[in-house]
């Protein structure tokens, strides 16, 4: 009878909490894992706060409006202004302030620049909330001028590798701290579902279970396990809720049309899973989904983000989005509506970032009953949740001393070895590579001899294509063969830039160059480029480059080809020509140490594509296409997702599941023996894929459910154990809801497979 009580209170409390859902009110009620003594703290903060000073936290500009100019101009060497700082921190209260002016400052510079603007925060303004400096901190403390960067996400995904990549996300906390900068505009929890896409290189590539566990990893290597005041951590931000990945036309900041029950099974989980790891920012995408642009859409920033995702930290709009809403998109006839649009859809700060009038007519907006206090009180307390957290109220700044492995020799070696497991080796005729110590190489083409191409945007500049700004250490593709080679022994001739037609008699250089070398390494692929700059017309590498290949070839040298690029560029034309092709995704500053490293077999590839590398620019189907997509077997990849060479050479055996059923409340191990058949110490990444053999919304011909990298020595074998539960099986219904169906599966783990069933009723979650 007692027992029957209890469970019919626990159903009403659960009848309750769904209805609670299912209708959320205005703002999400405060999560249970909210600490009392800081939300009693922010209590007596806010206490003392005006209108004036909630609208101002809620306001974010960018570091240029704070600069002193001469005649317009900025005034380089750059310094802040005292005008400007007291109007926009003191009498304005702008509560944040972001980004750079053009590019990289020195650790010193910023630490003035920061110290500067704490001082007119928490002196000068009358509430003395310290500000809270946001930076995008995308592959290392890249706007810092001595930062040390690694891979952008893309080869991180390559990597597969989540301690690594948390790793490196510690490693870039700390040295943006170092500049006493306390907060990061990453990672990216966007999926790549469109390889057109130019920000494709800032997520972690097409699938969905590889971006959740990078994600995850990368927001705690930015944290720690939670937000909390140690200096050697910064505040995670997470980009860009929802649906950015897959733009109709391939460009970036277009629409998407993307329907409800894709967003949930696709695009929400990498966020889930890093909310779950604790971020606790959120940054919004600046497209529109089936119509509405994000920035205005409240279901999915507050009924999905603050209600069923539990999100406790703040939402930050993006790069001026909410003028956007007036501006680009006409869902606002004024800013004013704009404005009254995005804070009320549960955006809690406007990055404007160049006016402060989103404050005032935030403040007119609440005055005349358009935006609620319980609003704008809801969002105030979110950032001030992150900035109690950071501890910046008893430290804006940090220890000047604090930082000694700041762009030190073992972060170096860090952000090495993220880059050395970010390269795919693809091709491999014959044993070419690696190439003997005594080889005499030609290299060429227009990635070979800058860091440009290893880097990407976000590099000291935002579209990371000045030259003036890199470090003149860091090696080259050329420079570092040259370096283990010897210079005699490695020629360089540039033949071909990225796109310009050929001239004529171009190649006559490099061709009779070619007749010395024992082989040429041929280096192909894409300029930096960030956001809309790196919209294209055509997936194809340009016909120069393929040119260059095909007259390499005529020497009759064997070719290396060497694609240095942020998103897979088709260069089907040029890869018969080719015995082996190695994918340098965006290494960073390391890349070309790396290359060479691999090219003369001092290291051994590991990396695997974290997306599917197109051969036709009209089949860019991802992996986990549908039955439909490969029916009348159109779909040809170059290479498939999760492909990836090594020296040496890999066995699968004994594929074993522990039962041909798995129940509701059951267990799935799956167990596979791994031997390293080769002559080589290598890494090998272990993948489960799960085909869901009939469903009730077409399933997708296969998916990665779980993986695990390992390392074999020579002739080594190692057993690795999968935990498959339902959930891992499961997919968003037609109602919405995730669900497990009963039914057959088939795993497949190498070339090997079994099957087994799930028995039971449909399961939903
Ligand atoms: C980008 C964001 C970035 C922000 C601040 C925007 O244009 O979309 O990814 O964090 O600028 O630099």
């Amino acid at each position: 009878m007692r027992n029957a009580l209890v469970l019919v209170v626990l159903l009403m409390i659960t009848c309750f909490q769904w209805s609670c859902r299912s209708t959320p009110s205005a703002e999400p009620a405060p999560s249970a894992s909210l600490d009392p003594a800081v939300e009693a703290r922010i209590d007596e903060l806010m206490a003392g706060m005006s209108l004036a000073d909630k609208v101002g936290e809620m306001t974010q500009v960018t570091i240029d409006v704070l600069l002193a100019r001469e005649g317009g101009k900025v005034i380089e060497p750059q310094r802040l202004d005292p005008d400007s700082l007291q109007a926009v921190l003191v009498d304005k209260r702008v509560g944040s302030v972001l980004n750079v002016y053009g590019h990289a400052y020195p650790v010193d510079q910023w630490r003035e620049f920061v110290r500067t603007m704490q001082e007119y925060a928490t002196e000068k303004k009358a509430s003395g909330i310290p500000i809270l400096y946001g930076i995008d901190s995308n592959h290392g403390a890249n706007y810092s001028s001595e930062g040390t960067l690694f891979p952008q996400q893309i080869g991180l995904a390559a990597t597969w590798n989540p301690g690594l990549v948390e790793d490196l996300g510690a490693m870039a906390a700390y040295e943006t701290r170092a500049s006493f900068i306390p907060w990061t505009f990453s990672p990216v929890a966007d999926i790549g579902r469109d390889p057109r896409w130019p920000r494709l290189w800032e997520g972690f590539g097409e699938d969905v279970h590889l971006s959740s566990v990078l994600s995850a990893a990368m927001t705690r290597g930015y944290q720690g396990e939670q937000l909390s005041d140690d200096p050697q951590r910064v505040l995670a931000c997470l980009k860009h809720y929802l649906g950015y990945g897959l733009p109709f036309s391939g460009r970036d900041r277009t629409q998407a049309f993307i329907p409800e029950r894709q967003l949930r099974e696709y695009f929400l989980p990498p966020f889930q899973a890093a909310v779950d790891a604790g971020a606790m920012s959120v940054m919004v995408c600046s497209g529109e989904i089936n119509g509405v642009p994000v920035h205005a859409n409240k279901y999915l920033l507050t009924d999905v983000l603050k209600g069923e995702l539990g999100f406790t930290g703040f939402v930050v709009s993006d790069w001026a989005d909410i003028r956007k809403l007036q501006d680009v998109h006409k869902v606002a006839k004024d800013y004013k509506e704009a404005v009254k649009m995005a804070v009320n859809a549960g955006i809690d700060m406007g990055m404007t970032p160049y006016d402060t009038e989103f404050a005032d007519l935030l403040a007119e907006l609440v005055e005349e009953g358009e935006v609620t206090l319980a609003r704008i009180d809801d969002a105030v307390r979110r950032i001030l949740r992150t900035k109690i957290q950071l501890g910046l109220f008893e430290q804006p700044l940090g220890d000047p001393a604090g930082y000694p492995r700041m762009a030190s020799a073992e972060h170096a070696e860090l952000a090495y070895q993220g880059a050395l497991e970010s390269l795919v080796l693809l091709k491999n005729d014959d044993d070419l590579l690696p190439l003997p110590k005594t080889a005499r190489l030609l290299v060429t083409g227009p990635t070979a001899n800058s860091l440009i191409p290893l880097n990407g945007g976000w590099t000291y500049t935002w579209q990371g294509s000045d030259s003036t700004y890199y470090p003149k250490d860091k090696m080259t593709i050329v420079e570092a063969l040259r370096a283990k080679l010897g210079y005699k022994n490695v020629n360089y001739a540039p033949g071909v830039g990225y796109e310009e037609d050929l001239g004529p008699g171009q190649l006559d250089i490099p061709y009779i160059a070619a007749t010395w070398a024992d082989a040429i390494v041929v280096c192909l692929g894409e300029s930096s480029y960030a956001e809309k700059p790196g919209d294209l017309y055509d997936m194809d590498l340009p016909d120069v480059q393929i040119e260059l290949v095909k007259t390499m070839a005529r020497t009759g040298k064997p070719i290396i080809l060497v694609l240095a690029e942020g998103r897979p560029r088709i260069f089907r034309k040029a890869e018969p020509y080719a015995s082996a092709v190695l994918l340098a995704p965006l290494p960073g500053n390391e890349g070309g140490r790396a290359i060479a490293d691999i090219l003369l077999g001092d290291a051994n590839p590991s990396g695997k594509l974290p997306t599917t590398y197109p051969k036709y620019s009209n089949s860019l189907e991802t992996y986990d296409h549908k039955h439909a997509d490969q029916d009348g077997g159109h779909l040809d990849p170059q290479y498939e997702f999760g492909y990836g060479l090594s020296y040496t050479t890999f066995t699968y055996s004994d594929l074993q599941l522990r039962a041909d059923e798995l129940t509701a409340d059951g267990q799935l191990i799956v167990s596979v023996t791994v031997t390293n058949a080769g002559r080589l110490a290598g890494k090998e990444v272990v993948q489960l894929y799960v085909s869901d053999e009939v469903a009730s919304i077409t399933p997708p011909v296969k998916r990665l459910r779980a993986f695990q990298k390992i390392e074999l020595a020579p002739g080594a074998s190692q057993t690795v154990s999968f935990e498959l539960s339902p959930r891992d099986l499961a997919f968003v219904g037609r109602d919405l809801t995730w669900i497990t169906e009963p039914g057959d599966f088939t795993v497949r783990i190498g070339d090997l497979s079994g099957q087994f069933s799930f028995v039971g009723e449909k399961v939903k979650y």
